[in-house]
């Protein structure tokens, strides 16, 4: 009987002082498991007179309750210290600032290219494309520049050994130009596209490099004139640099594709030091800037590409893509376009939220 009362106050005293889960563990073992001290107890039961066993039994019970009861309740005391403990020191400070995640931005071609689209699709133009490499019929011939074109030396062109299978010499396309020659020849007549992408010239400056992009537009109808063609450069570039006193001059020019051709100058305006677009070209402190070339699209280029020059009539553009950025957005160096450098993709990109539209503002910047 005091026996079972000492084993008792020992036992329990043990496991209010163990401090963790393994001792714990240990102490249940030790009292509990199968050679444990109180199921020895346990076993002497089967050898007492039942009378014994009667007056024995029921004691033996509590002290095992008892004990089982205080390691359940010291194991949720130790697992709720653990637990607390874990609490406090896995903490979260809310108020921190955010790590510096990196974040892609829209390359300004990029995004001048969608501005252009979003402005030309108001005009009902659609966008159409051409393939980088192409032949020199596509690139030279059908656009009146024929072999011995010294417009051909212009263009500084990137040849390939190889000619296609038709024999003509491959190249890396020097304008958008004989996109012209690919829609009028698969979707016929009437057209307005416009064809933005890359072109290469063996070229490099600061206001050169290999590779640079271009817009060409494309309009072919009937009844076409010269009237047309400056209404929708105005209408574009006003769009385009969200100013309404753009003011252009057409100059006469040469190109082989275009007949007549003009030279399109863009006015400027001295305002504290810097050349900004608008106002009147003439006056003192102002000046023009020649901003792209276009024309009445040539007879010659009409047939080559399969359609009635008697009945369909058209002009063209083309202009650089990487200039019209640098003229809204303000860089002075074109090779910077091209090195990735992330100092100046970060001051120049834009967010990919930025999405040009006409009623947000085709040049709205966050
Ligand atoms: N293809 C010319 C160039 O790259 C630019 C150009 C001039 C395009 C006049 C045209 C045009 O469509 O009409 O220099």
């Amino acid at each position: 009987m005091t026996d079972l009362a000492t084993m008792r106050d020992t036992a329990l005293a043990r496991i209010e002082e163990a401090g963790d889960a393994a001792a714990l563990e240990a102490l249940r073992v030790e009292f509990l498991g199968k050679q444990g001290s109180i199921s020895a107890l346990m076993k002497t039961l089967g050898k007492m007179s039942p009378e014994e066993r009667q007056s024995e039994a029921p004691k033996i019970q509590a002290l095992r309750t008892d004990v089982a009861d205080a390691l359940a309740a010291r194991k949720d005391a130790i697992d709720g210290a653990a637990l607390e403990a874990r609490l406090a020191t896995e903490t979260l400070d809310l108020t921190l600032p955010a790590p510096h995640a990196p974040r892609g931005s829209v390359h300004p071609v990029s995004q001048v290219m969608d501005e252009l689209a979003e402005i030309f699709a108001d005009l009902g133009f659609s966008v159409a494309t051409g393939p980088e490499i192409e032949d020199d019929w596509h690139n030279f011939t059908a656009l009146n520049m024929a072999e011995t074109h010294p417009a051909r030396a212009m263009h500084d062109t990137f040849y390939f050994p190889d000619v296609d299978s038709e024999g003509r010499r491959m190249l890396l396309r020097t304008h958008t130009s004989p996109v012209q020659i690919r829609s009028m020849v698969q979707q016929g007549a009437p057209i307005r596209i416009i064809a933005p992408g890359r072109v290469y010239r063996s070229d490099s400056d600061a206001t050169h490099t290999p590779m640079f992009h271009q817009v060409e537009g494309l309009v072919i109808d009937k009844g076409i004139h010269l009237g047309h063609l400056k209404w929708t450069l105005e209408t574009f570039l006003k769009a385009f640099f969200e100013r309404d006193d753009i003011v252009l001059r057409l100059r006469p020019s040469y190109f082989p594709f275009t007949e007549p051709s003009v030279e399109v100058d863009v006015g400027w305006q001295d305002v504290g030091g810097r050349r900004v677009l608008g106002g009147d070209g003439d006056a003192p402190g102002h000046g023009w800037m020649e901003l792209l070339g276009s024309g009445m699209v040539n007879a010659r280029v009409i047939e080559f590409a399969g359609l009635d020059p008697k009945e369909w009539q058209g002009f063209a553009f083309g202009v650089g893509v990487d200039r019209l950025a640098m003229l809204k957005y303000g860089m002075d160096d074109l090779r910077a376009f091209f090195d990735g450098d992330q100092r100046w993709l970060d001051h120049y990109g834009f967010s990919p939220f930025d999405q040009p539209t006409l009623s947000a503002g085709v040049g709205a910047k966050a």
